[in-house]
């Protein structure tokens, strides 16, 4: 019995049918208003079919006024209820989840894609090697903007379960306005939404609070939480297990652990480590956390082989494996490992040798695949790098574009 394909039962009672997610990657394919298109829905189509017991979307964003990338999907109104309920009846027919990621992402949004950053303090990244991401100083959040952000939170979760989604997954990781509220280096408010982390714990409480009023009990609600942010002075493992066992009482359904946030991309591995140690990279931490929690635990970052994936789900270590790259290049890989086909996933991209521009490479290739396969084309390992760039800048131009026509 292979332990990968056991049910899990969330303690709302919703049912995960095998023990492997595909984690969130930004698909970048939105059209230019924002609105989910028939390449974004025929990968959910693809990926369906590929065996997964849950599916995370990318990053979703809630708000029109901070987008991450040009081609993110903005859920903010009922407007596109069709196409949404059409991207959630992409996994129709077969036994996996669909949630959507929600996001808001602060001061890691694009400058050249956002009249203003907002952030919990204005504190601005400090970048080397990516120059498309701002170094502009964000206004600080005002109260009552606050408040507007926590409802928009609420009121996207809300129009994506009406749209058939099944859960949701509030993004609290890798340096976006929930990870900068929890960060003591990004938020330096002197109100009760900074300070202790009490007080910096207080927006992800009130956001979970509020979705979990608008969708009700049995909708599961889920977070992508850091381990640490790996900086100094930032947000660490100690105060991560605290906001773990917050969440916990506060009923959330599912955890899933990564770490890291754009200044330091622990998200991705540390490139210089031997295969085996850049598998599972943040599994010491959720060992930890384990201990201090009841609550479903999911691991993402690392994983490459079935083997390891199976001693983590079967040593209980940890209930759900996450993966993401090698979702990009091999679309059936939850299939492929189930049904014993194939053991390895290993994904390489092919880089142009500039730092600045291969920074920006761990995403926008494998956005590139995500996109070849909504096309109903193969996935191409042998990608070219400088390709995908030159597509990309068109996208920021493009972008640019309609902002300025919109004026
Ligand atoms: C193209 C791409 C887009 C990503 N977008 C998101 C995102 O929208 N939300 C998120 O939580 N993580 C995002 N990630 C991070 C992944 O979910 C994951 O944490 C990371 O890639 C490590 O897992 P892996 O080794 O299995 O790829 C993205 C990663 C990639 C490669």
């Amino acid at each position: 019995m292979n332990e990968l394909e056991e049910n899990l039962m969330l303690p709302n009672g919703v049912v995960l049918h095998n023990r492997i997610a595909k984690s969130a990657m930004s698909e970048n394919l939105s059209n230019r208003y924002h609105e989910p298109t028939p390449v974004l829905i025929n990968l959910y189509k693809k990926w369906a079919q590929g065996g997964a017991g849950l599916l995370i979307t990318g990053n979703i964003m809630i708000t029109s006024d901070a987008i991450g990338e040009p081609r993110n999907v903005v859920v903010q109104d009922r407007k596109n209820m069709k196409i949404l309920t059409q991207w959630a009846n992409s996994v129709k027919g077969t036994e996996t989840h669909l949630w959507a990621q929600i996001n808001h992402p602060g001061r890691q949004a694009m400058k050249e894609i956002n009249k203003k950053l907002k952030a919990p303090s204005a504190v601005p990244l400090k970048m080397s090697g990516r120059k498309n991401v701002s170094s502009k100083i964000p206004e600080a959040l005002t109260e009552s903007e606050i408040l507007t952000v926590i409802d928009a939170f609420a009121n996207t979760s809300l129009i994506l379960k009406e749209a058939g989604f099944s859960g949701v997954q509030i993004h609290g990781a890798h340096g976006y306005l929930i990870s900068q509220f929890l960060s003591p280096k990004t938020n330096i408010r002197k109100d009760k939404w900074g300070g202790s982390l009490a007080n910096r714990t207080r927006f992800v409480v009130e956001v979970y609070r509020k979705i979990r009023a608008y969708v009700g009990d049995k909708f599961p609600i889920g977070i992508k939480l850091n381990s640490s942010d790996f900086q100094k002075g930032g947000f660490s493992e100690e105060e991560s297990m605290e906001v773990v066992k917050i969440l916990s009482n506060e009923g959330i359904d599912l955890i899933e652990v990564s770490g890291g946030t754009y200044e330091s991309p622990m998200m991705m591995g540390k490139q210089k480590t031997s295969t085996k140690e850049r598998e599972a990279y943040f599994m010491k931490y959720i060992e930890k956390v384990r201990k201090i929690t009841d609550t479903p635990l999911m691991l993402t970052g690392g994983f490459r082989t079935a083997l390891v994936m199976q001693d983590a789900v079967g040593s209980n270590k940890l209930d759900v494996i996450g993966v993401a790259r090698p979702f990009a290049v091999f679309p059936n890989m939850a299939n492929d490992i189930l049904k014993g086909k194939r053991n390895e996933f290993q994904t390489r991209i092919k880089r142009t040798g500039v730092k600045a521009i291969d920074g920006m490479m761990n995403i926008i290739w494998y956005e590139e695949q995500l996109k070849r396969i909504g096309n109903g084309n193969k996935t191409n390992p042998e990608l070219n790098g400088w390709l995908v760039f030159f597509k990309y800048l068109w996208l920021i131009v493009d972008k640019k574009i309609i902002e300025v026509f919109k004026k």
